[in-house]
């Protein structure tokens, strides 16, 4: 049902795109967009149900409630979003040492789900690690002639939505009042970091000792090749890289192939089901 509610909308917009003059169509989108946000995570978690009646479903029910809770203040899908969290629980687990990483947070929603499961100590246990949350909160840059290729479509990938530069913004004090007032986060073991990527990465990456979780969520080239070249290092062997937007944004994907291929890695990519990818550090 959620899936087939969230495809019926895909299909409207994309319709309305075509048709309709461009004033009329941002409007259009504007409503869609919020009634979609607005239902969205009712229908996830209607959806998710039955799995606590499920031998070893508590699990998922767990995962499913926590997804409902940030989705409203994120912009991931609910498969990025489950992936995201069974990444952090998985190092958890796995007593993978590092840190939690996103850069891209927007309004935080997906950092606040990385820090619901880092935070828990039932799941963490004692291992003392930071989450580390950067962003322009200013919204995406332009993107560069990187970004195109027109081999694969006219625009700079698969979005529902045009995405001009300023496009995704966050606030940061928006994101610290969802971490310390709405989820009571510990404030000593987050780590906000504004700014450009290219101006903050390379200097706050020499505070950071290891990385169990680097999720990149940056859309654009430029700015994933950025997180790869500076953090890739620092992941831990075991470790998980995200990359929220390799199959949805042409140029993300080219900085992650990119990287790849300069450094001779054969990684294991598994997608996330709607856009994003993720492996598993050798
Ligand atoms: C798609 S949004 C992130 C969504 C977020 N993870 C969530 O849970 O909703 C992308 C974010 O990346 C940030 N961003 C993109 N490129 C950047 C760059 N080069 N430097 C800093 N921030 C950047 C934008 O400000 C935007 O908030």
């Amino acid at each position: 049902m959620f899936f087939a509610l969230k495809k019926q909308l895909k299909r409207i917009v994309r319709m309305a795109e075509k048709r309709l003059p461009e004033k009329t169509f941002n409007v259009l989108y504007r409503e869609l967009f919020s009634l979609y946000k607005n239902m969205v995570p009712y229908a996830y978690l209607c959806s998710k149900g039955p799995t606590k009646f499920l031998k070893n479903g508590q699990d998922r029910w767990s995962m499913a409630k926590n997804i409902f809770h940030v989705m409203p203040y994120s912009l991931v899908g609910v498969c990025g979003l489950e992936v995201t969290y069974k990444a952090v629980k998985d190092v958890c687990e796995r007593n993978i040492p590092g840190d939690l990483i996103e850069l891209g947070v927007a309004r935080g929603g997906c950092a606040a789900l990385m820090a619901s499961v880092a935070f828990n100590k039932e799941i963490c246990g004692k291992m003392d690690r930071k989450l580390w949350l950067f962003d322009s909160y200013e919204g995406l840059p332009e993107p560069t002639a990187m970004d195109f290729n027109p081999e694969l479509g006219s625009g700079t990938g698969e979005h529902v939505r045009p995405l001009p530069k300023g496009s995704c913004p966050g606030q940061l004090d928006e994101v610290k009042h969802l971490m310390f007032s709405k989820n009571h986060f510990p404030r000593d073991k987050i780590e906000f970091v504004k700014g450009w990527f290219e101006k903050t990465v390379p200097v706050t990456k020499k505070e950071i000792q290891q990385i169990a979780v680097l999720r990149i969520d940056g859309d654009w080239y430029e700015s994933t090749k950025c997180c790869l070249e500076n953090l890739y290092d620092k992941v831990t062997s075991g470790g998980y890289i995200i990359v929220d937007d390799y199959q949805s944004c042409y140029g993300c994907r080219r900085a992650v192939d990119e990287f790849i291929q300069n450094r001779s890695l054969v990684p294991v990519i598994k997608f996330d089901g709607r856009g994003g990818c993720y492996f598993e550090k050798a």
